[in-house]
């Protein structure tokens, strides 16, 4: 591994930073029953600075004349690791993670007061956890306290995230890489789902294929809970039951990424579970495959980030006319709103190391402040149309939801599309047959 791509970030917060300090912590390990642990997973501010995958350790960053990166983590501990595994320790984390010192987390408490004293500002995410709030407060205390020996506690306290965000927003060179993996994987996760569905299986039996697929192919794991929902479970946008099982001429939807080196991929493919659309699931599938297209044309450098769920709307709102389930204009049907009880959600966001991932989508509070496009973002496009049975709508729409979602890189021509798995009609069902 390479620490390059972690510590050019570090040194381009310490340009940020002036005579500052911040301070960053990973995440907790997390008790999920008794002594059981949930799977460990880092903070992912954290890990955009790092790349350490440990517990228990902090980044510090010390700007002005003589910046320098501390890490603060777990000393080596032969007994420790023999029971839990290797932890680098302090040494040799600094080597290969590129800090300009590491210590022990434990002398962390002690040294604070001194790190953060005579500076203007420090750097720090208030209120995202109250016990590090504490320790913060604990350690401007401390240095307040010393104010007859000359020390001074930083004057400003400023959001340390909001500056990450911004970096966040554009991906780098080695993130794409990553990105582009993790795509590849979730990709072949959905095929091999497609290849193996059959009528009355469990919605569970394709989560296992899916699963099984991202961990062969050395994913860490699924990057969000699998969402795998036949029939009329694909109009509950959040189904993540996943223990139903699947009726012969229904649909399934399934949303499903993987994390690759702390990276989410984030696909959904809606197929039929006996492998050939009806006409009406293919009606619906295809106005929806249409507004996501019309969506991808609408990714480029200078467009705002409301422009592709505005060219969805378009699409969506045609077909549902079409569909005579709302009658007028297209833009009478987006100015009313009148396509909601159909599409409830919004045409996509960020992806990176979060799958709904850091950075704003507005600049200001005006209705058009939104964020302008550029290289190197990364987004979702994932329009949809869900038709709940009982609603009002035709008997034969009942129970049918469609979404289909692609991640996307916006590029200095336009965007590129990196998520593969089929998607058009002839595609799915080329390879759904089984002859
Ligand atoms: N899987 C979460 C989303 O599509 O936004
Ligand atoms: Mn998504
Ligand atoms: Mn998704």
């Amino acid at each position: 591994m390479t620490h390059q791509p972690y510590s050019t970030r570090r040194q381009q917060v310490l340009d940020r930073l002036g005579n500052g300090v911040a301070i960053l912590a990973t995440a907790p390990e997390r008790v999920r029953n008794r002594d059981a642990h949930y799977p460990y997973r880092f903070d992912s501010y954290f890990w955009y600075l790092s790349g350490f995958p440990e517990p228990d350790a902090v980044i510090v960053l010390v700007g002005g004349d003589e910046p320098k990166s501390l890490l603060f983590c777990r000393e080596k501990n032969e007994e420790r690791e023999t029971w839990d595994g290797f932890r680098y320790g302090p040494e040799a984390a600094a080597t290969a993670f590129g800090f300009s010192e590491a210590h022990p987390i434990a002398s962390l408490e002690q040294q604070l007061p001194e790190l953060i004293a005579n500076r203007a500002a420090l750097w720090h995410s208030l209120g995202h956890d109250a016990d590090w709030d504490a320790r913060i407060a604990a350690a401007l205390n401390a240095v307040r306290n010393q104010g007859r020996s000359g020390a001074r506690a930083p004057g400003e306290i400023r959001d340390l995230r909001n500056l990450l965000d911004q970096m966040r927003l554009t991906k780098d060179a080695h993130e794409i890489e990553i990105m582009r993996r993790a795509a590849d994987i979730a990709s072949a996760g959905h095929s091999r789902a497609m290849r193996a569905c059959q009528p009355g299986m469990a919605e569970y039996e394709l989560e296992a294929e899916l699963g099984y697929e991202f961990r062969r192919r050395g994913a860490d794991g699924h990057a969000y809970t699998p969402i795998v929902a036949g029939g009329a479970n694909a109009c509950i946008l959040h189904y993540v039951e996943n223990n139903k099982l699947l009726a012969n001429r229904s649909l399934v939807l399934i949303d499903a990424g993987c994390e690759v080196g702390g990276y989410a991929s984030d696909i959904t493919r809606t197929f039929p579970v006996n492998g050939r659309f009806s006409p009406e699931q293919r009606e619906v599938y295809e106005i929806v495959l249409a507004a996501q297209q019309a969506a991808i044309a609408a990714v480029r450098p200078g467009a705002s980030f409301t422009d592709y769920h505005q060219a969805a709307l378009g699409v969506l709102a045609q077909g549902l006319i079409d569909l005579k389930l709302i009658t007028g204009s297209v833009d009478g049907a987006i100015e009313s709103e009148a396509y909601k009880p159909w599409y409830m959600h919004r045409t996509g966001h960020w992806l990176g190391l979060d799958v709904h991932d850091a950075g704003e989508y507005k600049t200001g509070t005006a209705d058009d402040d939104w964020v302008r496009l550029a290289p190197g973002m990364v987004l979702t496009v994932e329009p949809g149309l869900y038709f709940r049975p009982g609603s009002d709508v035709p008997k034969h729409l009942h129970g049918i939801g469609v979404r289909v979602e692609d991640d996307v890189l916006v590029t200095s021509e336009g965007c590129s599309v990196y998520t593969t798995a089929p998607r058009t009609v002839a595609e799915i069902e080329e390879v759904m047959r089984h002859d």
